[in-house]
């Protein structure tokens, strides 16, 4: 656990600065705001728009994710995510379709933007560059330019923020000034005690860390913007990290999932069950989470509850997803393994482009 401390071999080991990436979480934030603002958003013909759909993949596709979690009962209109080839049949040429890819060139996301254009969509895309960007500037379109050198999943200040910041700005929904300052004073306060500065014994992210190491993660979300964090954590352990991981999300798991913890004794017995506490949870949540972890507790080796922190909902989730985001570095500093390269999706994108 040594190396957790030790900032010479957490360099040695993080060949991208991954780590770095995360310490700046508030400056991506605080740029992503900025380049919200400075879009023209002139140029969207947004006249009775029936829906929105936001398409996107991976690291890409998260920021859809948590926009739709954290709009859903405010926004208007239908929001609809795409995390594949195909534009749902519903989705007509009244509707906004938001494209999102980090690199621009994700196949799937190229496919949907194109049936979206073919359809007559408004199309408003968000890449660092690549053939989304073309697209959308051949097609008269709005392209949302953020900054390229990042992995997606460490570019996701960017691509979230600047995506849930416009959807305000188009008046879709109401972000209040307050939401904002919460959120942002939140993530800068635990930037430096999640950073690689404060030691394991005061750091939060690094604890969590030390406890999932050597166990399987079993991530137990809440319906709602939870279970988008829970899923974020999900594949921040998987790519930064490089170890497997499941989740799932109360209430579903209750009618399903907790019934399965009986058998392969042997196996769960080295597996770590974390599960959110959000004060803001009604009391039937609360009480199906008490009573989910005296049911099934002694299945496995570790069950840690995690404090959800802030008072707004973007304040909870960013702050969330934050702590899960570095602790999968932290995590993966512990396996001794480099969180930035994920050479198995590379391989797929390459035999995937050999067909085209
Ligand atoms: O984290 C990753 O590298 C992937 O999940 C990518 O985000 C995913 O493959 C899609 O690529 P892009 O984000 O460039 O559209």
């Amino acid at each position: 656990m040594e190396i957790l401390d030790d900032p010479v071999k957490i360099k040695s080991l993080d060949s991208l600065d991954m780590l770095g990436v995360e310490e700046k979480f508030y400056d991506q934030l605080i740029e992503a705001k900025k380049i919200a603002q400075s879009v023209d958003i002139s140029r969207l013909k947004l006249p009775n728009t029936a829906g929105i759909a936001i398409l996107g993949m991976g690291g890409s596709g998260f920021a859809g994710d948590i926009v739709k979690s954290l709009v859903i009962d405010s926004v208007a209109v239908p929001v609809e995510i795409v995390k594949g080839y195909e534009l749902p049949g519903f989705v007509a040429g009244n509707w906004l379709v938001i494209g999102v890819s980090y690199s621009g060139n994700t196949e799937e996301t190229i496919s949907a933007v194109r049936q979206a254009l073919k359809r007559g969509c408004e199309l408003l895309a968000v890449s660092a560059g690549g053939e989304i960007e073309r697209i959308a500037e051949q097609n008269g379109k709005t392209h949302v330019k953020v900054p390229s050198g990042y992995q997606p999943r460490g570019a996701s200040g960017y691509l979230f923020f600047t995506t849930f910041l416009l959807l305000g700005r188009l008046g879709f929904i109401k972000i209040s000034d307050n939401e904002i300052e919460e959120a942002l004073s939140l993530i800068s306060e635990k930037a430096e005690l999640y950073g690689r500065n404060t030691g394991t014994e005061k750091n939060p992210a690094k604890k969590l860390a030390v406890e999932l190491f050597g166990r399987l993660p079993v991530i137990y979300g809440i319906n709602g913007f939870l279970s988008t964090v829970a899923y974020r954590w999900k594949c921040e352990i998987n790519e930064n990290s490089k170890c497997p991981c499941f989740w799932a999300e109360f209430p579903e798991l209750n009618h399903n999932e907790t019934v399965g913890w009986d058998n392969l004794k042997e196996q769960t017995q080295k597996m770590v069950l974390v599960v959110f506490r959000d004060a803001g949870a009604s009391d039937k949540i609360r009480v199906r989470i008490e009573t989910t972890v005296k049911l099934i507790r002694e299945q496995f080796d570790l069950v840690v509850e995690v404090p959800v922190e802030g008072k707004s909902r973007l304040a909870k989730a960013l702050s969330t997803i934050y702590l899960g985001d570095i602790a999968s570095v932290y995590l993966a500093f512990l396996y001794n393994t480099d969180p930035t390269p994920v050479d198995r999706i590379a391989v797929l994108k390459a035999e995937l482009a050999k067909l085209d």
